[in-house]
């Protein structure tokens, strides 16, 4: 007999599921927090000021949040932190890898070292992180969703005269970083479907932080300018696509990477 169909609320609800999101006070990670909480999960938010991500973790709405001084490129510290999130909650069932950080050169002058610790970061700890993960979903024999933050950069070149002449770049080691995540996303996701783990990562347009429209606004309307919807994309237009792939209504979504992007990359 066919399984009854559930409700919209029912497949997006996300009460009694932990969700872990990195770098979670930050610009577009606070919105996505904002987003699984709404939609019920209790979640473990990061920073790598301790004191920052409890104080972001008491401004979420609901209650039981936790947050917890994390720094994942310190890739050694990733088992514990995943230890002390069951010791404190029992389980986890949705790891939002979004913190990133590290150094912005220009081609003319970026360096190994630039290559290594963004790399190191933005892949290497994302990885590392959601293998843990998955390594006690296993053990509880749960599904759990995995969702990689990936970037439009991490699909399609920028354009130079974009960057001309302003005092910022498009830097290639994050180009040559998120290309990457967004393969390994694939590749973890036809393993871990086995394990009944979904893995896809969101790969955000240009969502310039207010800072940059504040003390770049050349470099807004030049974006804007290549825009088909003429316009910079706002965190909460990230939120409906967190909540579709960390809960059951994206079930059967798996290895994929959806672009949220003004339609940037539909040119
Ligand atoms: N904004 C955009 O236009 C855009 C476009 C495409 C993709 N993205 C991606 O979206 C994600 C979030 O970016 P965002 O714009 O929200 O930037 P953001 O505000 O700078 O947030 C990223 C957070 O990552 C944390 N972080 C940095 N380095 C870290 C490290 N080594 N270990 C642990 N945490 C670290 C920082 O948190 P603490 O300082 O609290 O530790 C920071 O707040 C990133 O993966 C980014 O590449 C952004």
């Amino acid at each position: 007999m066919a399984e009854a169909e559930r409700s919209v609320q029912q497949l997006f609800d996300l009460s009694g599921k932990v969700a872990i999101v990195t770098g979670a006070a930050g610009w577009l990670g606070s919105a996505m927090s904002r987003a699984l909480a709404e939609a019920g999960a209790t979640m473990v938010v990061t920073s790598r000021q301790a004191d920052q991500a409890e104080s972001f973790a008491a401004s979420l709405p609901g209650s039981g949040h936790i947050g917890i001084g994390f720094e994942q490129g310190d890739t050694e510290t990733i088992p514990a932190f995943v230890e002390t999130v069951l010791g404190r909650l029992g389980r986890i069932d949705i790891l939002v890898n979004n913190a990133y950080g590290s150094t912005a050169p220009s081609i003319d002058s970026a360096t190994a070292e630039d290559f290594d610790r963004a790399y190191h970061v933005g892949v290497t700890a994302y990885f590392l992180l959601a293998r843990e993960v998955v390594n006690h979903l296993r053990q509880r024999q749960a599904p759990g969703s995995i969702i990689n933050i990936g970037s439009m950069y991490g699909v399609v070149a920028s354009y130079p005269d974009a960057y001309t002449g302003l005092p910022t770049n498009s830097p290639p080691n994050y180009h040559g970083l998120k290309g990457g995540l967004v393969h390994l996303t694939r590749h973890l996701a036809v393993y871990w479907a086995q394990d009944n783990v979904r893995v896809n990562a969101i790969s955000p347009g240009p969502f310039p932080k207010p800072v940059t429209a504040q003390t770049m606004p050349e470099f807004i309307e030049r974006l804007e300018g290549k825009s088909p919807m003429g316009r910079m994309g706002r965190p909460e237009e990230l939120k409906g696509l967190v909540v579709l792939l960390a809960s059951e209504a994206g079930s059967y979504i798996n290895g994929q990477n959806i672009l949220v992007d003004g339609g940037w990359t539909a040119w």
